[in-house]
């Protein structure tokens, strides 16, 4: 995770974002951020906490999963759609690769890391890709040739997004298992619908629960730790055997992203 300290609604490059008339309490804005930390270390993950850099000039650092996806010692890095966050790529692979990560990654098209790919299946077999938001189609085959490894290959499954207000995976799909997700399909086209389907158990969530970043949200073991509000995803979690831990993330939301966003997932 990458301390909010110069986090705030600054442009516009989701339709979450209103800098004149939705501005970040940045106090509150730490106090949520810490609380999400509390939450996701209770739940027994281990947090590795990045100083921001770049200063008044990257407010957007804090969205972590945003940085690159990882699989084991690699990393594979964002080139960033947005202008605005171009230049975070660059501190996050000095971070990356100063705690061991050996990094990759294509200028020629745009991928926005966790944000856009996550993993699903046995042993990370599949992986799941939100395009054409945020991330072009085009980057995933460099990225499936530098990501397998000699013992195992996967199958990377790109999926279009059609609504603006889902405009990462993150805000729409959220692996719970292997073989198991919670979505909401209207942000899908309908053939990425049909193909997800084929893949995993997929549970539904209302446009209302939706739009308070249910899916936007950090699973450890069985806690599902999730902006606070959609009551009812909390129900559907603890019917499938999940406990939800709701945090209130109220600021982050001003920018557009939630709970698993500010959060890049790493393997030790
Ligand atoms: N302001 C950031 C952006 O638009 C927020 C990213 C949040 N991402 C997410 N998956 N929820 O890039």
């Amino acid at each position: 995770m990458c301390k909010p300290t110069y986090y705030r609604v600054e442009y516009s490059i989701n339709p979450w974002m209103n800098p004149s008339e939705n501005p970040v309490d940045r106090t509150l804005a730490m106090y949520q951020w810490n609380s999400l930390r509390l939450a996701i270390e209770t739940a027994g993950a281990i947090i590795d906490v990045m100083e921001p850099h770049g200063g008044e000039h990257l407010p957007d650092m804090v969205f972590a999963a945003n940085a690159a996806i990882i699989r084991g010692k690699k990393a594979y890095l964002a080139n960033f759609q947005c202008v605005e966050r171009k230049n975070e790529r660059h501190f996050y692979k000095k971070w990356l690769q100063a705690h061991g990560y050996e990094t990759f990654g294509s200028m020629d098209y745009a991928f926005e890391g966790e944000g856009d790919a996550r993993w699903v299946g046995r042993n990370q077999s599949k992986l799941v890709c939100g395009v054409g938001a945020r991330t072009d189609a085009r980057i995933i085959s460099d990225l499936k040739d530098k990501m397998k490894t000699e013992s195992q290959d996967f199958k990377a499954i790109a999926l279009k997004l059609v609504d603006p207000r889902f405009y990462h995976l993150e805000t729409c799909f959220c692996p719970l298992a292997e073989d198991l997700a919670l979505w909401y399909p209207d942000a899908f086209d309908s053939v990425a619908q049909h193909n997800l389907k084929q893949e995993m158990e997929m549970v539904p969530i209302s446009e209302a629960d939706a739009t308070k970043f249910a899916c936007d949200a950090v699973v450890v073991g069985k806690n599902v730790i999730l902006n606070k509000g959609a009551d009812d995803t909390g129900k559907t979690l603890q019917r499938l055997g999940f406990i939800p831990n709701f945090v209130d993330l109220s600021e982050f939301i001003k920018g557009g992203g939630s709970s698993k966003n500010l959060a890049l997932t790493l393997t030790m």
